[in-house]
């Protein structure tokens, strides 16, 4: 029956979440406790101290915020409640994420201008300079740090230098990279960073996060377009009587817990970024070996995910592939990218290279029955 925990066995979940996770952080959530309970409410306070250090930030600087919902609430939390009615976002675009901010601030009506890039190339930081002195009433730039249509890594730190020099608001979404990816949020002069329980922390799905500069963020009271992603009412909740306005997930924040724990157990962001290193190294030499293309050039690819192209035989068709290794248990990713037939391969979660060589193997097998040569 589909559902059913008789004789389940987990999927290794190569894609960009949600994510393979360890057996402890799916048993923490073996519990119920009740949102007003001083247990859960200790959790969450730890939850977010967590957070502000694996940010890199000094207590009292940043906020840790939680929100209900996908990564996607997240951002629309931080772009429809922190921005001002007469405030304005650059949104710097080079891929589907980028664009889905757009979005966000179309439907709220937040008022927005992008700047955008071709999908295999980072943003540039001077172009972001000189649209901010172009355009004075622009007091916000959002961008993403990795694009995880492509891989692609952004230069947030170089960004962030140029923004703050501007005098403007500076929002990151790091959703697929913050924990693997050594980003002090002081240092990058970020002052929202947004990312989501199921990404590289290693939870399951179920809230998102932002951490917000605590000064600039305190001037936002009032800003909110809407209710529930209200973040400075969720953050004056939390940090009254420690409790969530509406009904926290709480089994997925004792999970996250655990899986704050197992990540300083594995050494911190340092420790867990290289073991993803790993993976995608054993990943890019075991699918070049096939024949199989990268999107990007090598010094552009991040570690967290990477966009394949489709091979260039007709025998191969992306569904029968996808569907012949997801039967062995291997989840791949379609691709996001606008020009070009890709597919996506994850190096994040609880995975290791032995995971990896496993999926190789299943490719190369795959690739003999279908009869196809990347
Ligand atoms: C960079 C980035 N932003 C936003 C999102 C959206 O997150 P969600 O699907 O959890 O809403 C993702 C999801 O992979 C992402 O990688």
């Amino acid at each position: 029956m589909p559902g059913s925990i008789d004789g389940w066995k987990d999927k290794i979940l190569f894609t960009p979440g949600p994510l393979t996770t360890s057996r402890t952080v799916k048993q923490a959530m073996l519990r119920d406790l009740g949102s007003r309970d001083q247990e859960f409410i200790g959790v969450v306070r730890d939850i977010r101290a967590r957070l502000v250090a694996l940010a890199g930030a000094a207590p009292g600087e940043y906020e840790a915020i939680l929100i209900q919902g996908s990564g996607t609430f997240a951002i629309e939390a931080v772009l429809t409640t922190t921005v001002p009615r007469d405030g304005k976002v650059l949104i710097v675009i080079n891929g589907a994420y980028g664009r889905r901010m757009v979005t966000i601030c179309e439907v709220a009506g937040v008022d927005h201008v992008a700047l955008e890039f071709p999908e295999n190339t980072p943003c540039d930081p001077a172009a972001i300079e000189q649209a901010l002195a172009d355009d004075d009433a622009i007091t916000h730039v959002a961008v993403v740090h990795c694009e995880t249509t492509t891989g692609i890594m952004n230069p947030v730190a170089d960004i962030g230098a140029r923004v703050h020099a501007a005098g403007r608001v500076y929002f990151v979404d790091a959703m697929s990279c913050f924990g693997a990816v050594p980003t002090s949020v002081a240092e990058c002069h970020i002052d929202y960073l947004v990312s989501s329980a199921n990404k590289c922390i290693e939870g399951v799905p179920g809230f998102g996060f932002a951490i917000a500069k605590h000064d600039p963020f305190m001037k936002t009271e009032g800003y909110a377009r809407n209710l529930s992603l209200d973040l400075y009412a969720q953050w004056r909740g939390l940090e009254g009587n420690g409790q969530f306005r509406f009904t926290p997930p709480t089994h997925a924040l004792l999970a996250f817990h655990q899986a704050l724990v197992e990540l300083e157990e594995e050494g911190g962001v340092e420790a867990r970024g290289a073991r993803y290193r790993a993976n995608y190294e054993t990943l890019v030499a075991g699918m070049r070996a096939m024949g199989f293309v990268e999107y990007l050039p090598q010094d552009l690819q991040g570690y967290i995910i990477t966009s394949f192209r489709y091979p260039g035989d007709p025998n191969f068709s992306f569904e029968e592939f996808y569907s012949r290794l997801n039967d062995r248990d291997f989840v791949i990713y379609p691709g996001k990218v606008s020009g070009a037939d890709c597919f996506r391969i994850g190096n994040i979660g609880r995975i290791f290279q032995a995971d990896v060589r496993a999926l190789l193997a299943a490719i190369r097998e795959i690739a003999q029955e279908m009869g196809f040569m990347a």
